[in-house]
């Protein structure tokens, strides 16, 4: 497998795998889209990786971007891989990537924003054995019931 950085011929693909991700509505899958064109266009605050496995079909993607007005903090704004493919260590490689290339940018400090809805059980799991804590927690924030969660995890240089 690699990681590489997004190209055009990718939306397609990318679209699809969003569309098949029980987490997301159609309303979030076309503000992901909206994003990943951005990030096409070369706009510098939307960061997207993909990767790829070995018979080059692309499995999953981050994007990242600063966070205006902060020195060194970033938000990982989405992370997918493909349902038919999870938990064969891809999100953690993406995760990885977009931690190396924040470090690289000298960022210092990753947030993710995510639901408080039992969907994200496995999610929120996912990032706590990936080194985020619970930072925040603003209730009702998407709808009665549904809280926002900020997790964070300093990224000091040099250490995974
Ligand atoms: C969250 C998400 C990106 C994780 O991707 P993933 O590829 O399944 O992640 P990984 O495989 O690295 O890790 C998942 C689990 O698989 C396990 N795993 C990793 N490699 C493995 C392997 N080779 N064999 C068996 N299990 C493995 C890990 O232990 C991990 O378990 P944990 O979460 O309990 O720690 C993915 O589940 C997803 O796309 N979810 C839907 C979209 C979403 O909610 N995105 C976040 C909001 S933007």
């Amino acid at each position: 497998m690699r990681v590489r950085t997004l190209q055009p011929d990718d939306r397609f693909r990318l679209e699809s795998l969003l569309s098949a991700s029980v987490n997301f509505t159609a309303e979030e899958v076309g503000t992901a889209l909206e994003v990943i064109d951005e990030a096409l266009e070369g706009d510098p605050d939307y960061l997207v990786n993909v990767l790829e496995t070995d018979d080059a079909e692309v499995a999953g993607f981050e994007c990242h971007g600063p966070v205006p007005l902060t020195i060194g903090t970033f938000d990982l704004y989405w992370i997918a891989v493909d349902p038919r493919v999870q938990n064969r260590g891809f999100g953690r490689v993406l995760l990885r990537a977009a931690e190396n290339d924040v470090r690289s940018r000298e960022g210092r400090l990753l947030l993710i924003e995510t639901s408080s809805q039992p969907g994200y059980a496995a999610t929120i799991g996912f990032y706590e054995r990936n080194g985020y804590a619970l930072e925040a927690r603003i209730r009702d924030f998407y709808r009665v019931g549904d809280d926002k969660l900020i997790f964070a995890k300093s990224l000091v240089p040099g250490v995974d």
